[in-house]
């Protein structure tokens, strides 16, 4: 296990803990344990991301870890909802049977609603910024972040380029995954320094490539992926006629798009020096990802 992995890991360990042990404090039902059930697994990257860009900021790992919690909340309400029969109708994710599968749709709705109601209790602690400024910000970039102009705005754009009579163009579909991917993506590597009440536009840049770089893995990974690796359905974006990186830039355009958008990236973190380079391998690892 390379250095970068096994820091992975880690994060991912630690920042399921602190998902399970809030959701474990629930009253019992089965909404809560389909909270439960859909904070499980995943690679926890957007966790990640904020333990690393606060550590880069010097803000201690125990504050951090409120934060990285409260986005994988944020992003696993994102996935429960993007199943659901209304959306991309999965059955299958993380490898498991999708929350609207394994209870029902109602449930489905309500523990998304209630794993985004959790972010920002995670967020409102007074434990969760080095001040209560930086809490705020926090508070309401995640508020940005998520919403109609953010995660939820790319999630209604790709809904509707499914009906679309006319596929999307290259700079829509860079707009609708900004939104889409892109937002909460920005939101993690900038937390550590919202934290800091530092300067959040070298982690900005990093993100946006990193971001956009993510999701042409994703369409790729759709195209070519293993789905036993993946641990969700593939060869869903060509089924349901949308335009994708791929679509117009062919797997090959789509995969050197990806790498020079790797190289934009790390070039981002240039005034990190050395300790960027735990983001500088992330980048690597987002368009070598098997899942
Ligand atoms: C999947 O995100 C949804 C997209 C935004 C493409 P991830 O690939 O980060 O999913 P997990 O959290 O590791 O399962
Ligand atoms: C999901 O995008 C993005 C969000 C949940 C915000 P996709 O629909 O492409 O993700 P997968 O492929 O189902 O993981
Ligand atoms: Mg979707
Ligand atoms: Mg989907
Ligand atoms: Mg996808």
């Amino acid at each position: 296990m390379s250095d970068f992995a096994r820091a992975l890991a880690e994060a991912a360990r630690q920042i399921a803990a602190r998902l399970q042990a809030e959701i474990g404090l629930l009253p019992e039902s089965d909404v809560r344990d389909a909270m439960a059930y859909a904070a499980r697994g995943g690679k926890k990257l957007r966790g990640f991301l904020v333990l690393e860009s606060a550590r880069l900021h010097g803000v201690s790992p125990e504050i951090a870890l409120q934060a990285a919690a409260a986005i994988e909340a944020m992003h696993a309400c994102s996935l429960v909802h993007d199943d659901l029969p209304a959306m991309d109708d999965d059955d299958l994710r993380r490898g498991q049977p999708t929350v609207h599968v394994k209870w029902d749709e109602a449930t489905a709705i309500l523990a998304g609603d209630a794993l985004q109601t959790l972010t920002f209790g995670l967020l409102a602690r007074p434990d969760a910024a080095p001040s209560p400024e930086a809490r705020l910000d926090l508070i309401a970039s995640m508020a940005q972040a998520a919403g109609a102009a953010g995660m939820v705005y790319g999630q209604a754009l790709d809904i509707g380029a499914e009906t679309a009579t006319v596929p999307l163009t290259l700079e829509e579909i860079t707009v609708l995954q900004a939104g889409k991917t892109g937002a909460l993506i920005e939101w993690s590597a900038c937390a550590g320094a919202r934290m800091a009440q530092a300067d959040t536009g070298p982690l900005a840049r990093y993100a946006q490539a990193l971001g956009l770089a993510f999701q042409i893995a994703d369409d790729i990974l759709d195209v070519e992926g293993d789905a036993s690796l993946a641990g969700k359905r593939l060869q869903k974006d060509a089924a349901a006629g949308k335009a994708t990186f791929v679509s117009h830039l062919g797997l090959e355009g789509a995969k050197i798009r990806a790498k020079t958008l790797v190289e934009q990236a790390q070039a981002a973190l240039a005034p990190y020096g050395k300790k960027g380079q735990m983001l500088r391998q992330t980048a690597e690892f987002v368009i070598a990802r098997q899942n």
